[in-house]
């Protein structure tokens, strides 16, 4: 069953919301705004009204803002990762009513179509990445949650909201399509290409496992820094074009059991290609807008699997597990905060991390 095929729901009059809010919303290549917009509303039983409390800002939107994301058009209120309190639900909603504090999946699920029955969230024929994207997202007051009961998770009390945030979507995404997707083992070495928030979170999350090596390489020293704090074993400044050659020295020429890209530029593939060993994994996260060369010349005889994935978001209920257990610490990915007032402030902030040593930044709304 498809959207335009459900009913309307019997109480919509009831459920209308009215008023504006606050937003940020893409105009375009390079252009953004902050705006008055109206309240969004129950437009399926199925929907949820989340009152936005906390969210934050994704390379994603910014992706977005130099127009390399064709799907989202201006208008659109961007932003797909948050926290907030449901405000109204559609009479189908039965996991959660007005009141229950939630996080909210980048991922919109429907639960039910022949992907998210093979739990890929990512690929749901009527959700996916829409969230900020084809429909209005979280930078604002309020937000529009379709198929709440599945895309939604119940937060539980005394949780801390801040670290939940990184539950929307950077930590499945580095656990899902790097750890998981990489066969992290214990006693394994792994190298993560690209520090950012993305592959800290692998870093974070590949722990699990306990593997012997995480060897984190990146343009930027600061970065790696906080690679060598968050349990990298060490840090590979791969600007002098040499980290081939260092990383094969530290492996005894053997190469990774596990190479993770979180950049998504052809140089950083290519590295991993590079720096797999025999029988080992490449596991792709990064977003890729341009070709890269596939060397099967070097590789054809080396055992390797090469996997990709966009994030499904199925492990966010054992994620929530292990921080509320102190396994991890998803908090130490936040270096500033901001007041959704602000939030051109956190923009800014947020896109010239290597001067503002930017990682995750939390909007308060
Ligand atoms: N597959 C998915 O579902 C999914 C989900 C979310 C994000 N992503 C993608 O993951 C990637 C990483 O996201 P992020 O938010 O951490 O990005 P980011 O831009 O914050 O971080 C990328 C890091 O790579 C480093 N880098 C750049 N060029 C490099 C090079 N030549 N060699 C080594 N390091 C280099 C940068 O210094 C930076 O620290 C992006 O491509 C993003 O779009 C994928
Ligand atoms: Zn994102
Ligand atoms: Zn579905």
């Amino acid at each position: 069953m498809t959207l335009t095929t459900l009913p309307k729901p019997a109480t919509r009059d009831k459920v209308a919301t009215t008023g504006t809010m606050k937003a940020l919303v893409y105009r375009g290549p390079g252009k953004k705004a902050l705006e008055d917009r109206p309240k969004p509303d129950i437009t399926a039983p199925t929907d949820a009204i989340v009152k936005i409390t906390k969210t934050t800002i994704c390379g994603t939107d910014l992706h977005i803002l130099k127009g390399d994301v064709p799907t989202c058009q201006p208008g659109r209120i961007l932003g797909h990762e948050g926290v907030g309190v449901i405000d109204k639900i559609g009479p189908a909603v039965t996991a959660f009513k007005p009141g229950d504090r939630v996080l909210i999946s980048c991922i919109s699920a429907c639960g039910k179509c022949v992907y998210c029955r093979k739990l890929m969230y990512s690929h749901c024929t009527t959700g996916g990445w829409i969230l900020g994207n084809k429909i209005d997202g979280t930078q604002a007051e309020f937000v529009r949650i379709p198929y709440a009961d599945t895309s939604l998770y119940p937060i539980p009390d005394g949780a801390d909201e801040e670290a939940l945030v990184m539950l929307s979507d950077i930590l499945p995404t580095g656990f899902e399509c790097g750890v998981l997707n990489g066969k992290v083992q214990p006693g394994s070495t792994v190298a993560i290409v690209g520090a950012g928030p993305i592959g800290l979170a692998a870093l974070l999350t590949a722990q699990f496992y306990s593997p012997a090596e995480i060897i984190m390489i990146d343009l930027d020293d600061n970065r790696l820094a906080v690679a060598k704090r968050f349990g990298a074993t060490a840090g590979v400044n791969s600007a002098d074009g040499k980290a081939v050659e260092t990383v094969m020295k530290m492996t005894d020429k053997r190469g990774v059991d596990t190479a993770i890209e979180a950049v998504g530029i052809p140089a950083t593939f290519e590295l991993c290609e590079k720096l797999v060993a025999p029988g080992g994994t490449i596991a792709n996260i990064g977003v890729h807008g341009t070709k890269v060369d596939l060397h099967l010349e070097n590789l054809w005889d080396r055992n390797i699997t090469i996997t990709t994935r966009l994030v499904d978001t199925v492990t966010i209920p054992m994620l929530f597990k292990t921080v509320g257990s102190h396994k991890i610490d998803p908090k130490l990915l936040i270096t500033h905060r901001f007041k959704l007032d602000h939030i051109l402030d956190a923009y800014e902030t947020f896109g010239h991390a290597a001067n503002t040593k930017a990682l995750k930044v939390i909007i308060e709304a």
